[in-house]
């Protein structure tokens, strides 16, 4: 029988560098299934396997695949033309829902990406502050921004190094690493660099090495210690924006940052970012302001579309069935991997969670870093044998969508107990 994905990954790998358009679809080993149709809880695989679907294209898909009300709403978009390079009434009402929820009486800027947000929120938080300085949080993940993507240099000189090849150390060596949920090491930064700290930027809850919420106090004394330098707080909720009810981790923990970057869920789908925040900061937006950010494809009216049908239903409160689905879940692996004896840890928040191995807690990064792949990694192909689709990486979000109901989840608990039950502790 002809394996049509092997037949197209081996095409893949002399066109794209290391087979791929994004690296982490390339650690689903040998290769990865290639999907050419998905619906609801559901994808298919070119080969004709279907998988109950915990990836959910990384996160943007809380309503699972092709929702019938979001795809009723973007055809009727297709239909009237998909670009104009001028202003449509779609980015005005998305906008509205969106500040109503997460920022009322401030202002928002779609862009394209996560990546675009943050990169946008920094050169934003620079030129208002007039500051060069960064502060982030040892395994945040930003998007692809050379401004985050570094790594802790040594821990006593707090510079950064970059985390990637072509990324100035010039640039890296403003962005100073502190530990997430250790308040002492962002202290330690900000009482020698305080005043020269335009933004610390945080995930609220990580969601990029596996899932780690915050500590309640933790948001608060970073909301503290920023007013005391006189910095801004940046919340980046790409992922937990509108997954995490409808007012995201800042609604949730109760604290308001000077600037929100969201992504993923508010464009249905899409390709989309957004910075939004406090008015009189957004307002040093270009064209109001001096600091400069434009685009081709800013506010898609496709996007905003989705986006804005997507919105809607969570206000009907929807979201709740993808928070329950990850709660029926988590609860039955935390039954099944106790009673099989082995050390693990779940972590999680809402409609995201991550199960850790050989760990008893997971509070930052070095915490997960720790954490055993390689049952990790049994734990995951086993799923994926019996049909079960979750990222190949521990330091990866496993998501629910409001569509993993009934059979859907009895079939995946179905599923964890044959895995847990081969699992070697
Ligand atoms: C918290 C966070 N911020 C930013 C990004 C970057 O978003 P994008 O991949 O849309 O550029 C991601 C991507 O996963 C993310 O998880």
């Amino acid at each position: 029988m002809v394996d049509n994905s092997l037949k197209l990954w081996t095409e893949a790998k002399e066109l794209f560098p290391g087979g791929v358009n994004s690296p982490v679809r390339a650690t689903l080993k040998p290769y990865p299934f290639y999907v050419n149709r998905a619906k609801d809880a559901f994808i298919f695989s070119v080969d004709g396997a279907g998988f109950i679907d915990y990836v959910l294209g990384y996160g943007p898909l809380i309503l699972g695949h092709k929702d019938d009300r979001v795809m009723e709403k973007i055809v009727e978009q297709l239909m009237n033309g998909w670009l104009y390079g001028t202003p449509s009434p779609i980015e005005v009402e998305l906008a509205r829902k969106i500040l109503k929820h997460m920022y009322p009486g401030g202002k928002i800027r779609f862009v394209n990406s996560g990546t675009e947000a943050t990169l946008t929120a920094l050169r934003l938080a620079r030129g208002y502050k007039n500051r060069k300085y960064i502060v982030k949080f040892d395994g945040c993940y930003h998007g692809s921004n050379d401004y985050l993507l570094v790594s802790s240099g040594s821990a006593v000189e707090h510079y950064s190094v970059p985390a990637s090849k072509g990324i100035l150390e010039d640039v890296a060596k403003y962005t100073l690493v502190a530990k997430f949920n250790d308040p002492y090491s962002v202290s330690r930064i900000m009482r020698e660099y305080g005043d020269k700290v335009a933004a610390i930027i945080a995930e609220p809850i990580m969601g990029n090495l596996g899932v780690i919420p915050a500590d309640y106090g933790f948001l608060r004394f970073l909301r503290e210690v920023a007013d005391e330098y006189g910095s801004l707080l940046i919340f980046d909720e790409v992922i937990t924006g509108f997954r995490l009810g409808l007012n995201g981790a800042s609604g949730f923990y109760g604290v308001k940052p000077d600037i929100v970057t969201l992504g993923k869920i508010i464009g249905g789908g899409f390709p989309v970012g957004a910075v939004l925040g406090r008015s009189d900061i957004m307002d040093n937006l270009t064209p109001s302001g001096k600091v400069f950010n434009a685009g081709t494809f800013n506010a898609h009216p496709v996007t905003m579309t989705a986006g804005y049908a997507t919105l809607e239903i969570l206000e009907s409160g929807e979201y709740i069935l993808a928070s329950k689905a990850a709660e029926t879940i988590t609860s039955v692996l935390d039954d099944l991997l106790s009673d099989k004896g082995v050390i693990y840890t779940i972590n999680r928040a809402g409609s995201m969670f991550q199960v850790f191995f050989n760990v008893d807690e997971v509070k930052n990064a070095d915490d997960a870093r720790r954490s055993d792949s390689i049952l990790f990694e049994h734990f995951q192909r086993g799923l994926l044998k019996r049909g079960v689709f979750i990222a190949p990486s521990r330091l990866e979000a496993i998501f629910t969508s409001t569509k993993h109901t009934g059979a859907v989840l009895e079939e995946s608990i179905e599923a964890l107990k044959d895995v847990v039950s081969e699992l070697e502790g």
